[in-house]
């Protein structure tokens, strides 16, 4: 959430920041800014609005300069308005920074600040509390005699390490969550960084350097990177960099290769990223699976789990933990492990779990599913899990994000760079790869070769039948059209299919912004079936499968109240259905455990399709941003 792009070197700025926030508009679009330093002065342009509005007044007075900072904003303290649009000053004017994460106790440093007669703010932010912390360090120690303490002018750093210190001085006062960029009009070509909880990433290119939080603002540029750590406080300039802690000490970095490239994050002639990565499906699952499947061995091989045999024979529990559309896959992973390996499994929200006493035997194995990697909730259930002894994995998108870094082992994604705000690619490769850890448990246990077999060849199917379900985008289209005057949707499944109600009802709310929930079939009677009326359809999710049937009673219960019925279903379920349902969505027919990545392909394009006929900005639904690295 929040976007940092941060530019030093030989080329003018303005553009190079204005790109970069383009690109990283995914993480909040609210108000955005920027502060470009030129000769002995920074200028700033900040707006409330997208992008775009930013765009049109740099346009209209573009600032010069070779370096400078930029900021896309989620609203955490005050509103999205011009004054709280980062970047922030110092109480001089002369230091501008940007943050993203939440300065938890902002008022006692303001309070402290204003105590000693500071009392120059100009907006509700937390953010500019932390300008005017470091920029009152900053002056104060540039104010020093050079004669005292028998210091000489010589043994005092120079105004690039007091600036550094005054960051990292400031930063031991702070408590919350924070990555931060910032420059000094009287310090030419030099930004300083630092983060906590919140990503920052440094872009090393050649007689120039970045910073952003997140590498697809930078690649255009670089795909040379170092992934900051957290208490990491970097200074950059045009041909140097150096990494310290907050305490003072030196750091440690690696340099990285970013595995996609500027082409990845285009859109192509898509409208939308979210239909683009629709359409991405059957290659992001084929690459979630790449390499993982031995039919030699019947298994999945799965060499970043770093866990012996004996240590995954030994796991007695497992807790699935995530947010969102990732604790949906977590949902349908606890049908799957449960059903292929037989190891009780439960999965928690990992807002809850984090701060929760849950009893927890010592052979658990916690699986922290998040596409961005970044999450807060899910990074803070990570740690908490950490810190009590149990092993963790992460099921991660992004490579060297914070929550694969921290794991003990994990499963990468590699669905390529997700920019839509609703996630769709991730989910289906988060099911293929908990299908994947399904199979590998199972067969350590008591599954079969023939099964192992089985479900490897299910798996290896999918690619070339997502393409087949992708070619019902026009029939969904035209459901869209029909449904389109609607005030809300019912979502219903049972079993593996239970987790696709609930996130097509979440596709729904998030980029159509209309009321919508996801039950288990069985849950109608027992108190749903009050809402249904003819104008809420009501979407079954009901492949042929063991409890097609048991569906098959639940619609009836609709019909017969004049409730619409929409039916994803398979095999001989269209025959079935045909004189109860007003629409039939057809998949093909595949196990019920690899299912949910079918059923849920219709329903995405359904969110979508609706939400075009509506008029909404499907990448950019209101009020809500991708990597959610608040609590
Ligand atoms: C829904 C959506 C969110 C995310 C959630 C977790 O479309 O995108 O619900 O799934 O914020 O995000 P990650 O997977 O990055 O941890």
């Amino acid at each position: 959430m929040c976007g940092i792009v941060g530019y030093v070197g030989r080329s003018e700025a303005a553009p190079i920041l204005l790109d970069g926030l383009r690109r990283l508009e995914y993480r909040g679009y609210d108000s955005a800014g920027v502060a470009i330093v030129d000769g002995d002065k920074v200028e700033t342009r900040k707006c409330a609005g997208r992008i775009a509005e930013l765009g049109k007044l740099m346009a209209e007075r573009p600032p010069t300069g070779t370096f400078g900072i930029s900021h896309t904003r989620w609203a955490t303290h005050g509103k999205p308005t011009d004054q709280n649009a980062h970047p922030h000053f110092d109480a001089t004017g002369r230091l501008a920074l940007v943050h993203n994460g939440v300065i938890e106790n902002y008022q006692a440093l303001k309070d402290q600040l204003i105590r000693d007669g500071d009392r120059n703010f100009s907006s509700d932010t937390d953010t500019e509390v932390l300008a005017h912390l470091i920029g009152k360090l900053y002056d104060a120690s540039m104010a020093v005699d050079p004669g005292s303490n028998g210091k000489t002018k010589a043994s005092l750093p120079n105004k690039k390490g007091r600036l550094v210190e005054a960051v990292r001085t400031a930063l031991r006062q702070v408590i919350g969550t924070y990555g931060i960029a910032l420059v000094h009009q009287d310090i030419p070509d030099f930004i300083v960084g630092a983060r906590r909880g919140s990503p920052l990433v440094l872009g090393v290119g050649k007689d120039e350097n970045f910073l952003a939080s997140d590498v697809s603002a930078i690649v255009a540029y670089t795909r040379d990177a170092v992934y900051l750590n957290d208490f990491d406080v970097v200074a950059v300039e045009r041909d140097k960099f150096e990494i310290s802690s907050v305490a003072g000490e030196a750091g440690n970095y690696q340099l990285s290769k970013v595995e996609f490239t500027d082409a990845d994050i285009k859109k192509g002639d898509y409208p939308y990223y979210m239909l683009k990565e629709i359409f991405e499906q059957p290659g992001s699952v084929r690459d979630a699976m790449r390499g993982r499947l031995s039919h030699e061995e019947c298994t999945a091989k799965l060499g970043g789990l770093n866990m012996s045999p004996a240590q995954l024979r030994d796991v007695g529990r497992v807790v699935l933990t995530g947010c969102g559309t990732a604790l949906h896959a977590a949902m349908i992973g606890e049908y799957l492990i449960e059903q292929l390996a037989q190891i009780p499994t439960e999965v928690e929200y990992a807002s809850e779990f984090r701060h929760r006493n849950t009893p927890m035997t010592r052979d658990t194995l916690v699986l922290a599913i998040s596409q961005s990697g970044e999450t807060a909730d899910t990074l803070g259930a990570l740690r908490e899990s950490r810190r009590k002894g149990y092993r963790t994995l992460g099921i991660c998108n992004n490579v060297a994000s914070t929550i694969a870094r921290e794991s003990d082992g994990g499963v990468y994604m590699h669905a390529g760079p997700e920019i839509g705000v609703a996630a769709t690619k991730s989910f289906t490769s988060q099911v293929a790869i908990l299908t994947a850890i399904g199979l590998l448990l199972g067969r350590m246990r008591h599954l079969s070769t023939s099964e192992g077999t089985r479900i490897i060849d299910a798996l290896e199917a999918l690619p070339d039948q997502i393409e087949q379900v992708l070619k019902l985008s026009d029939q969904m289209k035209a459901i869209a059209r029909k449904y389109a005057s609607v005030n809300g949707m019912l979502f219903f499944g049972r079993q593996f299919n239970f987790p696709i109600a609930l996130e097509a009802a979440l596709k729904m709310k998030e980029i159509t912004y209309l009321f919508a929930e996801g039950h288990p079939s069985a849950e109608l009677k027992h108190g749903i079936i009050a809402l249904v009326r003819p104008d809420l359809p009501s979407v079954f999710i009901t492949p042929d499968d063991a409890v097609f049937s048991k569906n098959l009673n639940n619609i009836e219960q609709v019909r017969a109240r004049k409730g619409p019925v929409i039916a994803i279903t398979s095999g001989t379920g269209a025959d079935r259905l045909a004189k109860i349902a007003d629409d039939i969505v057809t998949i093909p027919a595949v196990p019920d455990y690899v299912s949910p990545i079918l059923t849920v392909i219709p329903l995405q394009l359904l969110a979508y399709h609706l939400a075009v006929e509506l008029g909404r900005d499907v990448d950019k639904p209101r009020n809500l941003a991708k990597s959610v690295t608040v609590e």
